[in-house]
């Protein structure tokens, strides 16, 4: 089965109410129009996302930027599961490196956020990556092997079929593998960089899980993604779509640059 491509948008901490509310419905608008045979989400803060639930026009997929992994409990600042799931929220970003690095998440953290999605039948994206210091020591394999495997075993999953849910061209479990050192930056790693990793993380879901199962998962491509460069990306056998920063605040921007994807 061809993996089919996803572009997801990270809005990070920017913009107001009244902004994300006519940026998004202008880009699920967009996207409709276009009919792209790709998946497009938008990781908008959580604050903002109920309200962009009621604007995605089927088109949009709405993705938290964390989850916690309890169902209750007294946990101040986190959001759970179900909280997502019950304002009609379909997945998460989890451990993405601005949290590793300034957040405390540890790769059992981001297993245990991982767990709890999977088993609520929502999506998870794990956002894996080195830093600069980390790929220019080598540790490149070593690092993004760790990542991998601590989170699988974290998430308490045992069945490589649980990861992929119920419709496998839209596996629940997918991958990002953003290099911390390309992130906001402009620095964007080369379409062979990117595929070497890609392959790579490929080779360990496959040791983790089994061939089948790692040649069902996406793995996205992000770190200054933009629309000059984002074919080169596609043009990528492991490469399966993109997690994009800077380049997803702007609907029409964004809604050209999932176009490219297609
Ligand atoms: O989640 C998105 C990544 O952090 C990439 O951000 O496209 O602004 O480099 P960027």
């Amino acid at each position: 089965m061809q993996r089919k491509k996803m572009v997801i948008g990270n809005w990070k901490m920017f913009k107001s109410a009244s902004q994300a509310s006519s940026e998004f419905s202008d880009f699920a608008k967009l996207i409709a129009t276009k009919k792209l045979n790709i998946d497009v989400g938008i990781a908008a803060p959580s604050v903002f996302l109920a309200d962009l639930a009621r604007r995605t026009q089927n088109s949009v997929t709405l993705f938290a930027q964390n989850a916690h992994w309890a169902n209750e409990g007294a946990f101040t600042g986190e959001i759970s599961t179900g909280m997502l799931q019950s304002i009609l929220v379909n997945g998460s970003l989890v451990a993405h490196s601005e949290r590793r690095q300034m957040f405390g998440e540890t790769d059992e953290s981001a297993g245990k956020r991982v767990g709890a999605l999977v088993r609520s039948g929502m999506k998870a994206v794990l956002c894996i990556g080195e830093t600069l210091a980390e790929r220019e020591s080598g540790m490149l394999k070593q690092v993004l092997t760790r990542q991998i495997e601590k989170a699988i075993e974290a998430s308490g999953i045992r069945s490589a079929n649980e990861f992929i849910g119920s419709n496998p061209s839209s596996p629940l479990l997918s991958l990002a593998y953003e290099p911390v050192w390309a992130i906001g930056t402009g620095k964007a790693a080369s379409p062979v960089e990117a595929q070497d990793a890609h392959a790579f993380i490929r080779e360990v879901l496959s040791a983790s899980f089994n061939k089948e199962t790692s040649s069902l998962l996406q793995i996205l491509y992000g770190g200054s993604v933009k629309l000059n460069n984002v074919k080169d990306y596609m043009a990528c056998p492991d490469v399966d779509g993109a997690l994009v920063g800077g380049a997803s605040l702007i609907a029409k921007d964004f809604s050209d640059l999932c176009e490219k994807c297609d």
